[in-house]
């Protein structure tokens, strides 16, 4: 295995799945195109299926980067008489050496990120599209080169589906292909015990330009279900996310942060470029807050979290780092593997202006009790059971705070009321957000 090509060969029993939810027909030659095809798995795996279909032939390309594995892919895919290009299949897309109107394509592709200047990126930007890493820029090679009606076969991580990154290649993606089935592997499947898999995966089995229908979701291995396509891209969402439904999580009521009135942004102190800043607290000093400050439901200030828990900076400077006294409730940004829950909240009561690190989202709140409301609510199980329907990761970030559903301000409130600042049991916040459900 080689990490510099991004190579992770699937193991048989999973490239079956891959090419499971393709539709095959019953005669015919089908174009095949398999893109960073290693060792060939993919083309094998697909290749078997067909042998069950006496009326079909296969008729396919595999293209793959690195020179050393060509060998082994010649072992697998020649007797399927397959043809074999050693060469980089972005290069290739862009200067139309890939051919085109591919009935299927299947790909495990490389998982590395892609910078804004890099070649790959350019090129990519020339075929229209906007592609943060290798996997999503191989995804958009994938669906442009099959004809109206081809479908793709991908085993990729699951960060496509809702990352802030991924905008613009989701909405492009959603335009040329539909989601014909999506099989996730969120609980660690047996499937992967052979490698070293540390993300979320899917397998997205999608059509070009055919009008979206129900989708099928399958689960580890498990039983298919089909579910309506509003429950996986919520229409009204402008950030397209792709949701897979667990089942377990219900639909939550409530209206996006911004229609409850409340803004939430990424703390404004990168501390490793504030070291300057960074103090012990005293006269003069302000509070710095870190997400580990979160603790049992609130903001714990001063703590021990081994950074120096005070801020100093120019009268000039207190905009650029530092939010005015009030009362806001702290989102980690990055949960704790330790930790139960994804969505991890806080409130903090701070008399003096405060400057909070990057690695938390700010929500300002009008009073105390809308605070603990509102945290009461995005501690509860059932707002982290629908953030987990849409997010493969840990991270929570402001975007995906902006798009959950949330009760009004004065039911915020109302909840929040006479409560202390302190979370009470999980069990506790749970009964009491039960309430609004
Ligand atoms: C994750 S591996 C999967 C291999 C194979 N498809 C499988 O399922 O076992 C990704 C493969 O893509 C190849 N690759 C990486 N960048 C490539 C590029 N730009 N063009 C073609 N192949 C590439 C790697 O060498 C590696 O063999």
């Amino acid at each position: 295995m080689k990490s510099e090509h991004g190579q992770f060969f699937t193991p048989a029993r999973l490239a079956e799945q891959v090419v499971k939810g393709l539709r095959l027909p019953e005669q015919g030659t089908l174009r095949v195109l398999d893109i960073g095809a290693g060792a060939g798995a993919l083309t094998a795996a697909l290749a078997d299926r067909a042998c069950d279909i006496p009326g079909l032939s296969l008729d396919i390309t595999c293209v793959e980067l690195d020179g050393d594995v060509v060998p082994y892919l010649h072992q697998t895919v020649d007797a399927l008489n397959a043809r074999v290009i050693h060469g980089d299949v972005l290069e290739l897309a862009v200067t139309g050496e890939l051919g085109e109107d591919y009935d299927v394509v299947v790909m495990n592709p490389p998982y590395g990120k892609l910078a804004a200047a890099s070649a790959e990126r350019r090129a990519m930007a020339h075929l229209g599209v906007e592609t943060p890493n290798f996997y999503a820029a191989f995804m958009a090679v994938g669906y442009l080169h099959l004809r109206e009606g081809g479908q793709m076969a991908a085993i990729v991580p699951r960060s496509w589906a809702n990352g802030p990154y991924f905008k613009r290649f989701r909405r492009h993606m959603l335009d040329h292909i539909s989601i014909d089935r999506l099989q996730s592997f969120a609980s660690r499947s047996s499937l992967f015990s052979d490698a070293k898999v540390l993300q979320e995966n899917v397998i997205l089995t999608g059509t070009r330009g055919a009008p979206q229908g129900d989708i099928e979701l399958v689960f580890d291995d498990g039983e298919p279900q089909s579910v309506s396509v509003s429950r996986v891209v919520v229409p009204t969402d402008p950030e397209r996310f792709v949701r897979i439904p667990t089942g377990a999580e219900r639909e939550l009521p409530g209206v996006p942060l911004s229609a409850v009135g409340l803004t939430v942004s990424t703390g404004k102190v990168v501390d490793f470029r504030s070291r300057d800043h960074l103090v012990e607290p005293g006269k003069n000093t302000f509070p710095m807050v870190y997400q580990g400050n979160v603790h049992g439901g609130m903001v714990e200030w001063p703590r021990e979290v081994g950074k120096p828990q005070g801020f100093v900076c120019s009268p000039e400077e207190e905009r650029k780092y530092l939010v005015p006294a009030g009362v806001y409730v702290i989102v980690k940004r990055f949960s704790a593997k330790e930790e139960k829950r994804r969505v991890v909240a806080g409130v903090h009561v701070s008399e003096t202006p405060v400057a909070y690190d990057n690695k938390t989202n700010v929500i300002a709140c009008p009073d105390q009790d809308t605070a603990v409301g509102l945290a009461l609510w995005l501690n509860s199980t059932a707002v982290d059971t629908y953030f987990r329907s849409f997010s493969g990761h840990t991270q929570v970030n402001a975007t995906d705070l902006r798009g959950m559903p949330y009760p009004s301000l004065d039911v915020l409130r109302s909840l929040g009321a006479g409560r202390p600042v302190r979370m009470p049991s999980q069990e506790a916040i749970d009964s009491a957000v039960e309430e609004l459900l």
